[in-house]
């Protein structure tokens, strides 16, 4: 038995779609890392926080043998694993990242007929993701031969393994160069934040804790601005109807003035010129809308 770790590790995608975007939110979240040589882990500065740059397929199994306690990945990977191992004990999602939308879906050969799911009776479908295609098969009532491929499964069709495939699209680019459309959708997927099942120690309970509020945070403080304003106080009523916000605003008399009110208020990002111009209107002055980089709750 190993000494149990006294430092967080979370994993991230070494290299793909969300491994840029995964490593900047760490870094929004306040952790800063120095690269090991073989660029296969950072190690935390200001933080016991270690991040593995590992393959997006791996980052389930190191979640569930509690190799990391954290772990950024696409929520189809997650699926896909936790469908073809039934009775396993799987990752919890514990927050959905707002990135890595994209979605898995059925792609035909762009000269092929489509009229809805029962036209793939019979034929061969490669994918990367044989649980999650045999689940949506079996929902549609469709009988069809499931090709396992672990990569470069759009060509599947050119090479004659298979008739149409299930694969991730993003942008549709891949698709559209392999002359393939898509025509059904099996899964919409994001990346997530996902946590070991395993019981951590209390220090690393903690600094999971820790992590998740801040990766929390950052996520929340993208969707929010801040606003301030002046007006008469009478205008408060007008000014509270017109904000974009869930929140009561704070409100503060200026020095000297009663009859005069500063406001402060947490809005939601779709704060525009609009908004501000149907303040004015009622009577506000001095509007600026200042960028939130942290919130913690
Ligand atoms: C997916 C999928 C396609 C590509 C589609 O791979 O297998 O190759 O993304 O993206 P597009 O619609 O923007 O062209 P992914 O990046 O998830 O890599 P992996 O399957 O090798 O992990
Ligand atoms: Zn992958």
């Amino acid at each position: 038995m190993s000494a149990p770790r006294d430092r967080l590790r979370i994993a991230v995608q070494k290299s793909g779609r969300l491994a840029e975007t995964s490593l900047d939110l760490l870094r929004r979240a306040g952790l800063s890392f120095r690269a090991s040589r073989d660029r296969l882990f950072l190690f935390g500065d200001n933080l016991p926080i270690d991040v593995l740059l590992v393959r997006d397929d791996d980052i389930p199994g190191l979640l569930r043998e509690g190799s990391c306690e954290l772990g950024m990945v696409g929520r189809n990977v997650l699926d896909e694993q936790s469908l073809a191992t039934p009775g396993v004990v799987f990752p919890k999602v514990v927050s959905t990242l707002g990135f890595g939308r994209c979605h898995l879906a059925i792609a035909v050969p762009q000269e092929m007929p489509w009229g809805s799911p029962a036209d793939l009776e019979g034929l061969r479908i490669a994918t990367s993701y044989p649980a999650l295609l045999a689940a949506w098969l079996a929902r549609e009532g469709v009988a069809a031969e499931v090709v396992t491929l672990n990569g470069s499964v759009e060509i599947a069709p050119r090479l004659g393994k298979a008739d149409v495939i299930c694969d991730l699209v993003s942008t549709g680019a891949t698709l559209q160069a392999n002359q393939l459309r898509e025509v059904a959708t099996v899964l919409d997927s994001e990346a997530v934040l996902a946590r070991t099942p395993r019981a951590l120690s209390p220090l690393l309970a903690e600094l999971a804790e820790r992590l998740q509020a801040r990766i929390d945070g950052a996520l929340s403080g993208a969707q929010v601005r801040l606003l301030m304003l002046q007006a008469p106080r009478s205008a408060l009523a007008d000014i509270t109807r017109l904000l974009p916000s869930r929140q009561a605003p704070s409100v503060m008399s200026l020095d000297g003035q009663p009859d005069q009110i500063s406001v402060q208020a947490l809005c939601h990002r779709s704060l525009d010129w609009s908004h501000l111009e149907a303040l004015r209107q009622v009577g506000a002055r001095g509007l600026m809308v200042m960028a939130v980089d942290q919130v913690l709750a």
